[in-house]
């Protein structure tokens, strides 16, 4: 089920946004193929030798310690409802009928994310790569699954995911719980073999064959164990930052140099043409697919094109789609591996932007490293290729400028994660002043076009 209806929350209600001229963001540039060489990313690295009693795999936070602090945010487990300020009617579409989330099933699924006997050799949970301690991701630029085995993505939030019509970067699974079923049995994630495996994996303790019961009314069962993960996601509802008061009302909630980044946002900077903040899209995303030209980097993409579809005319099922999008250098098509269309080439879904301070490293592929490179990336139009949205080009924004935007980033941060936000805010600040890898003075102030600069230098 794909919710679609309008949002008809009083949340955000009241925001006026600048009329906005340039919103179509559909265009695509055409120009010739890009020849560029192939990344050579490692795809799996030798286990480190963990232990399965490892705690803390991959520097994850310890599950027991990860759990209390959820509880300090959440409390008791509660049945899935609206949250407050979201309509009702709206919120009833994000949840399946089948999987309503009752309070026992929601308790099932926030035992199950921090389940690691859930993995083949027990030292990966969910939470090992969406970590509570983390922003709920695991802030490596590439997720590193069982054995110690890096993937091809970086690991977004599990925070307010319920609000996106498609789960991952390319959409490919379409509910909460068709996502939940994939990693379990990714190889290079959490690797159970089958999904019976994964069953039998916690079957046999007694615990759960109660907790089972009385949350579906039958023994363990793999689309039990999706249904209760994705019910426990429906309440990590994260929606209430100094942002949503300043829009409130409350116009001193927010700094003025946040305010001026808000402004920026919604004009010169260009960012509300995808990440649309209001009230039908209360994380700011338009939930569509667009190349911005961060996997444009090194890839030529006829090449892999050429490739993904013959690999698809043998199995096209969902399982395959997981496996090319998480283990091989095909990752990088992003949409097009879903859609097969030419428009999708190099298009990943625009990520939403709520407490997007706390995970670091950014984007599809982690490699922009904190929200100052992210600006950089922008400020000089992305990365030419012949598949970039027509909405990207140079901001010429200046430094002040760039630091107000990033400002207003960090001002969209929960409350309850607020510690959290302040130490990242400190992180980046420190890197970015040393390092700042990605910025282009020359491209994004015009002074020469990208497309300019991809026929002198080939790139
Ligand atoms: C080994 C690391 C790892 C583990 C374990 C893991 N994930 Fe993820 N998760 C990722 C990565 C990487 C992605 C993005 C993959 C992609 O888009 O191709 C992701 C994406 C997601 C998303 C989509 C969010 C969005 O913004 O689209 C959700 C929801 C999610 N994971 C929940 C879970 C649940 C539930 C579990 C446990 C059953 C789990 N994850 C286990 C790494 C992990
Ligand atoms: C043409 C559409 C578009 C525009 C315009 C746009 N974005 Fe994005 N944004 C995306 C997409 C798509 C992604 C994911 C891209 C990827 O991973 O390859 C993204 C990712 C991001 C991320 C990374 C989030 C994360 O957790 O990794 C941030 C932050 C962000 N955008 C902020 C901005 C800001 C600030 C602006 C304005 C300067 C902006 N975006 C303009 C589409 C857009």
């Amino acid at each position: 089920m794909i919710p679609r209806l309008p949002y008809g929350g009083r949340l955000l209600a009241g925001v006026c946004l600048t009329a906005l001229g340039f919103v179509g963001a559909d265009a695509w540039l055409s120009a010739g193929s890009s020849a560029t060489s192939q990344p050579k990313r490692a795809l799996a690295q030798p286990d480190k030798g963990k232990g399965a009693d490892a705690e803390e795999t991959h520097g994850a936070l310890a599950m027991d310690q990860q759990l209390e602090r959820l509880a300090t945010m959440l409390g008791d487990p509660k049945s899935v409802v609206a949250p407050p300020g979201v309509s009702p009617t709206f919120f009833a579409t994000l949840v399946p009928k089948e999987s309503p989330g009752t309070a026992a099933q929601v308790a099932l699924g926030r035992k199950l994310f921090f389940e690691k006997r859930l993995s083949r050799d027990g030292t990966v949970a969910c939470a090992t790569c969406h970590d509570v301690s983390r922003g709920f991701t695991d802030q490596r630029p590439l997720f590193e699954g069982v054995g110690g085995q890096v993937g091809r993505r970086n690991s977004p939030t599990v925070l307010n995911a319920l609000f996106f019509h498609t789960q991952f970067w390319d959409g490919r699974a379409r509910t909460l719980e068709d996502q939940a079923k994939l990693p379990i049995v990714n190889p290079i994630e959490m690797g159970q073999p089958t999904p019976e495996a994964a069953v039998a994996s916690i079957a046999g303790d007694q615990e759960y064959q109660r907790e089972f019961r009385t949350a579906f009314g039958h023994e363990v069962t793999y689309e039990g164990i999706a249904s209760a993960l994705a019910s426990f996601e429906r309440t990590l509802v994260f929606l209430d930052a100094p942002f949503d008061r300043f829009l409130a009302g409350d116009v001193k909630a927010i700094s003025d140099e946040a305010r001026e980044g808000w402004a920026l946002f919604n004009g010169k900077a260009r960012c509300v043409s995808c990440h649309q903040l209001n009230s039908s899209n209360p994380i700011g995303t338009d939930n569509r697919f667009h190349n911005i030209g961060v996997s444009a980097r090194h890839q030529d993409f006829e090449e892999l094109a050429k490739r993904a579809l013959k690999t698809l005319a043998e199995d096209d099922s969902s399982e395959k789609q997981d496996k090319l999008a998480i283990e091989s250098d095909l990752s990088e098509l992003g949409r097009f591996v879903v859609t097969k269309n030419r428009a999708d080439v190099g298009a990943f879904k625009t990520e939403q932007i709520r407490n997007v301070g706390i995970s670091p490293p950014y984007m599809h592929d982690g490699s922009l490293g904190t929200l100052w490179d992210v600006m950089d990336h922008y400020n000089k139009g992305g990365e030419a290729n012949p598949y970039l949205d027509g909405g990207i080009e140079p901001l010429a924004l200046s430094e002040a400028e760039i630091d107000s935007v990033v400002a207003f980033m960090f001002s969209l941060t929960d409350d309850r994660l607020r510690e959290q936000n302040e130490a990242q805010l400190t992180r980046q600040r420190q890197l970015a002043s040393s390092k700042r890898p990605f910025r282009d003075d020359s491209l994004a102030s015009r002074k020469v076009y990208p497309f300019e600069r991809r026929l002198q230098t080939g790139r």
